[in-house]
């Protein structure tokens, strides 16, 4: 999780620090390859939130494997350096175009409830528990998919073994890595939870304090644990001793026993573990200005959202529009899209989900009718209804959306042969349910607060209420864009619910408004979800535009910061462009593996 800025003065306040205290120094992490938002050139490309773990790609790439080896490598050092947002103890998407066969297929890695959820399972006594509470609690865990994940895209497309792959990343949890000011923040933001965890709090907070900016901080438990899996494949955290940790820190969370925090045990079983299953489901796919945007089906809501919103605009010429009218159309194409998703989304294995319908142009036109390019619509807005669309009508009951948290991280990879991976994983909450595995290194996620807590509106069908093996619906939408067959860009980002809204927005921002993807991806954003107000960063917060979009009718709030994306794109000459965030998440860092010109 090195970030080149905090380089020099947190090397210079851990010395003072050092020096105050009369401490020895500690031993030093390699230093971390320097951070670039954008990078081209030929042989392949990755782009990630941190140095080290696109590194770990690089190498993948550089020593041959292809871009499905180099996305499982990224993903295992982000579980290290970034063990806060992702790791074995969560799930994810992982969206592959392959270009022998010019296919995209995708893996739903999703955590799973316990085979005992219900529909109450966040509610005591007919009441939803706080969110809070539920956040931090065994309930939340669902069963980890992120393992399953990597050996199901290595046995399909990969050319190199899981434990050759895992290498890197175990080196990096052994030798350790160099904290920076990102990670000891969101240290900082858990520390209250982290304490109440022994074995959390002696991974994150090492004699009881918050790691040191410049500091190296390693992770034997977790190098063991991949060593592990390296030996015995994923099936050693589905079934066996370190399964038996993860049953027992759910059931029974390890909790201080001086705490005073209501820590709920959740019903997670060894069955649970063992039967998970990675799925196969058909990426979504809608047509826009002559590309084929891909992305993740249902479980995540991501593709059918993106798809509905991209498929609402395209009744409208975006790039000729004012920014006003851009991003006006831009928040109400999302506000609709919002208000199908909260409708008729959620686990297919579950629910009647129409997602043909929810991507079909027919649908989108009954609905982008709706848009007044001189009036901002009101929300809650009302879904329609896909399977029986009524030209600009609401046929549903409003409902507010169901609350996300914020985080995760997206990596994206390209390799010298044209294969494309799109990957989002997460553990939910930055800092997941907050229960260390004892021993093993890995913190548990808390997916489970995916799913709506009661009904989002009484007397409203909600398709995101908790069941048994159910995956909460996610907003993951790691996409692939085609012209003719051929990848020209993939894109996805962290964000909760946020994704969505940063995916669509990036997309519009290179694909309408002229944009290089760079600066796609750096644009200050806006995030509506079918709410009240639509939040603003702070670049279009003290901009003119937010007096003229009010002038229309839209309200707004301010969010400091929305999404933390990463791309990777073809240029016409045949070299991959690879671009991360410059500033977001502390920035994030695209290679490629022979630099060569600039964009
Ligand atoms: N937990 C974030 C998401 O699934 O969208």
């Amino acid at each position: 999780m090195h970030r080149p800025a905090a380089r020099t003065l947190p090397l210079l306040a851990l010395a003072a620090a050092l020096v105050a205290t009369g401490a020895a120094a500690p031993p030093q992490a390699a230093p971390a390859p320097a951070k670039v938002p954008v990078a081209v050139g030929h042989g392949g490309a990755v782009a990630s939130v941190d140095a080290d773990a696109s590194a770990a790609g690089i190498a993948v790439l550089r020593s041959g494997g292809n871009a499905v080896d180099a996305a499982v490598a990224t993903a295992a050092a982000l579980g290290v350096t970034e063990p806060y947002s992702a790791g074995i103890g969560g799930g994810g998407y992982f969206v592959y175009y392959d270009a022998k066969s010019r296919r995209v297929q995708t893996i739903d890695g999703r955590e799973t409830a316990p085979a005992t959820a219900t529909a109450t399972l966040f509610q005591e006594n007919g009441v939803p528990i706080p969110f809070a509470e539920g956040q931090t609690s065994g309930r939340a865990v669902g069963v980890p998919g992120t393992p399953a994940t990597w050996q199901s895209a290595l046995d399909s497309w990969g050319t190199r073994p899981l434990r050759t792959l895992l290498k890197p990343a175990e080196k990096l949890a052994r030798d350790g890595f160099t904290v920076d000011s990102t990670f000891r923040a969101q240290t900082e933001l858990n520390q209250d939870r982290f304490k109440d965890f022994p074995a959390t709090a002696q991974l994150f907070l090492p004699g009881g304090a918050l790691p040191v900016v410049g500091s190296t901080f390693k992770n034997p438990d977790l190098a063991a644990t991949y060593a592990e899996i390296g030996r015995k494949g994923p099936a050693a955290i589905y079934r066996g001793p370190i399964a038996e940790d993860i049953v027992g820190a759910v059931r029974k969370p390890p909790v201080n026993p001086a705490a005073t925090r209501n820590v709920r045990p959740g019903d997670l079983t060894a069955e649970d573990l063992r039967t998970y299953g990675t799925k196969r489901q058909a990426p979504t796919r809608v047509s826009y200005r002559g590309l084929d945007v891909y992305s993740m089906a249902p479980s995540s809501s991501g593709g059918t959202t993106v798809g509905e919103a991209l498929n609402i605009l395209e009744r409208t010429d975006v790039s000729k529009l004012s920014e006003t009218q851009y991003l006006h159309r831009f928040i109400e194409a999302s506000r609709i899209s919002f208000a199908d998703r909260g409708r008729w989304v959620g686990d297919p294995a579950a629910e009647s989900v129409p997602t043909r319908e929810l991507l079909s142009q027919r649908y989108a036109d009954t609905r982008g009718c709706l848009i007044d390019p001189a009036r901002a619509l009101t929300s809650p807005l009302a879904p329609g209804n896909p399977r029986e669309p009524v030209p600009c009508g609401n046929t549903g009951q409003a409902a507010p959306t169901t609350y996300e948290g914020e985080n995760t991280t997206h990596l994206t990879v390209a390799d010298r042969w044209g294969n494309v991976v799109s990957y989002t994983l997460t553990i939910e909450s930055t800092g997941g349910s907050a229960i260390t595995v004892p021993g093993r290194g890995f913190l548990l996620n808390n997916e489970l607060t995916d799913f709506s807590f009661a009904p989002a509106a009484p007397g409203v069908p909600d398709p995101n209420l908790p069941g048994p093996g159910k995956r909460p619906r996610s907003s993951m939408s790691p996409t692939i864009v085609l012209e003719d067959g051929r990848p020209v860009l993939a894109v996805g980002s962290p964000g909760g619910a946020t994704i969505i809204t940063t995916v669509l927005q990036t997309l519009l921002g290179h694909l309408d408004r002229g944009l290089p993807l760079g600066d796609a991806i750096a644009a200050p954003r806006a995030s509506q979800r079918n709410q009240t107000t639509t939040e603003l960063e702070p670049g279009l917060w003290n901009s003119p535009l937010r007096a003229e979009l009010e002038a229309l009718g839209q309200g707004f709030r301010q969010n400091p910061e929305i999404g933390a994306a990463t791309g990777v794109q073809r240029l016409p000459d045949g070299r991959w462009l690879a671009a991360a965030e410059p500033t977001r998440r502390g920035g994030g860092s695209a290679m490629v593996v022979h630099p060569h010109g600039r964009y």
